[in-house]
């Protein structure tokens, strides 16, 4: 029998997975998407999550430890720690502290984001991000965080995908904006051009209080392919809606200019301000010219037919993306750190993320060898968790999660990401045992 292939990641290299407050924690009811899941938007409500708010994180992140997971990335709760804005709430602060010090005590190095989709209500029913007062107000809310949880963390991340909180609002409808009248692809340029100075306000917050932080945000990156590359208008709206999703961020923090289909707007503040980026890469799009489709700008992004799907075809699985994804970033920012701060695939009969995981591991290791300086990989996601508007319909977790019960169950996926994690490496006979089906593709020979 040949010996196993072992394909090494770099030492020191992060393992984890990555959550966000809203999701997990459960019995959240001071922010917008509370409100949301109470005005029947959403296809479930989002209850007790995983209740980490009511401690369950403690068995998770024992979960989590003992397959081997070094770090995990998770999100802190702006609507708990400041539920008006004239008061400060010192136990949700010191709940966090606790979580903080429950990872680092199991080895587990935290990684915290400080804006994931969700607003307190007394921000959001001042218009939010759409108003460039909330710039002060998240740069006091970092203050306030950094303080408390600087003894265990210097990984922060400012913001969650700042695109899709702005598209998935203001111009698909799923996400809660304000109000219905400020919908459009306007009000979402201003709301991403106040995340860009939040960023930067919050940036330099940080660094003032921790000198050695590490600060970035993470963008939703999605490549994209024309339909039809020899026909110029599925080009064009190839380029048009590659451009108007993936680069606003970018854009601006390459050049202080945020780069946008219907105009620039300077911020050039900002320019410069990450110390690494970090990409949460899901699946690839094919877009297509439709005069059907104005909402999107005659554009329509889809899935081939014959892909490989995940459960509600919600991910197409595409693993060349992936290192498509760190080379684009190591090509637009030279030597910065990349980080995959999430990466996963809904399906709850665990049938196809075994081999989504490691085919995309696959390719961020080829990332690795071409020398783009690949710093860490998280998971999305530990446990299945509240999937925003989808609600539980889609199950992302390593380990499944009985709603009712609090119940978690052990998918395989789990044994095969402690292997990888234990071994700071994948191999072709972890391969074989838990997806077979790729061995010969991911091993050839
Ligand atoms: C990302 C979000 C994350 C989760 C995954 C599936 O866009 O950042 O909260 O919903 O998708």
């Amino acid at each position: 029998m040949p010996a196993s292939a072992v394909i090494h990641f770099p030492k020191g290299f992060l393992w984890g997975c990555a959550t966000a407050s809203h999701q997990v924690e459960g019995n959240n009811t001071n922010n917008n998407w509370y409100r949301w899941e109470q005005e029947g938007h959403t296809k479930h409500q989002s209850g007790l999550a995983c209740d980490w708010w009511g401690g369950r994180w403690k068995e998770d992140m024992d979960r989590a430890a003992e397959t081997f997971q070094n770090a995990h990335r998770f999100s802190v709760e702006w609507s708990r720690i400041q539920p008006l804005p004239d008061r400060w709430d010192e136990s949700a602060l010191e709940r966090y502290r606790a979580m903080a010090r429950g990872m680092t005590e199991r080895g587990i190095a935290p990684m915290v984001t400080l804006h994931h989709f969700t607003d307190p209500l007394w921000l959001y029913d001042q218009c939010g991000w759409e108003d460039e007062a909330v710039v002060p107000l998240f740069e006091k809310y970092t203050r306030k965080v950094v303080e408390a949880l600087k003894e265990y963390v210097t990984h922060w991340v400012t913001i969650n995908e700042p695109n899709i909180y702005a598209l998935s609002g203001y111009v698909a409808g799923d996400f809660p904006t304000c109000q219905a009248s400020h919908k459009g692809m306007a009000a979402a340029l201003r709301a991403l051009a106040n995340m860009l100075r939040g960023h930067a306000a919050a940036y330099h917050a940080i660094h003032q209080i921790q000198p050695e932080a590490r600060v970035g945000y993470a963008l939703h990156y999605r490549p994209m392919v024309a339909a039809r590359p020899w026909f110029p208008p599925d080009l064009l709206m190839r380029n048009l809606q590659y451009s108007g999703i993936n680069l606003a961020f970018p854009s601006a923090l390459s050049s202080g200019v945020m780069k946008s289909p219907l105009g620039n707007v300077k911020i050039p503040q900002v320019k410069g301000l990450q110390d690494y980026l970090g990409i949460n890469y899901y699946s690839v799009d094919t877009v297509k010219f439709d005069l059907g489709n104005p909402r999107e700008l005659f554009g329509r992004r889809y899935f081939p037919e014959d892909s490989d799907f995940s459960a509600t075809k919600f991910i197409a699985n595409i693993p060349h993306g992936m290192y498509d994804s760190l080379a684009w970033a190591a090509k637009t920012y030279p030597n910065l750190p990349l980080i995959i701060t999430e990466n996963g695939v809904e399906d709850p009969a665990d049938s196809l993320r075994p081999r989504y995981l490691a085919q995309h591991l696959q390719q961020v290791w080829r990332a690795v060898n071409f020398n783009f300086p690949v710093k860490g990989y998280y998971h999305w996601s530990l446990v299945d968790n509240f999937e925003w508007e989808r609600g539980w319909t889609q199950r992302f977790g390593l380990w499944g999660l009985d709603v009712e019960t609090q119940a978690r169950l052990r998918r395989p996926s789990v044994d095969l990401y402690a292997e990888i994690c234990r071994e700071n490496g994948l191999s072709s006979d972890m391969v074989a045992k838990y997806a077979p089906e790729v061995s010969a593709t991911m091993f050839p020979g």
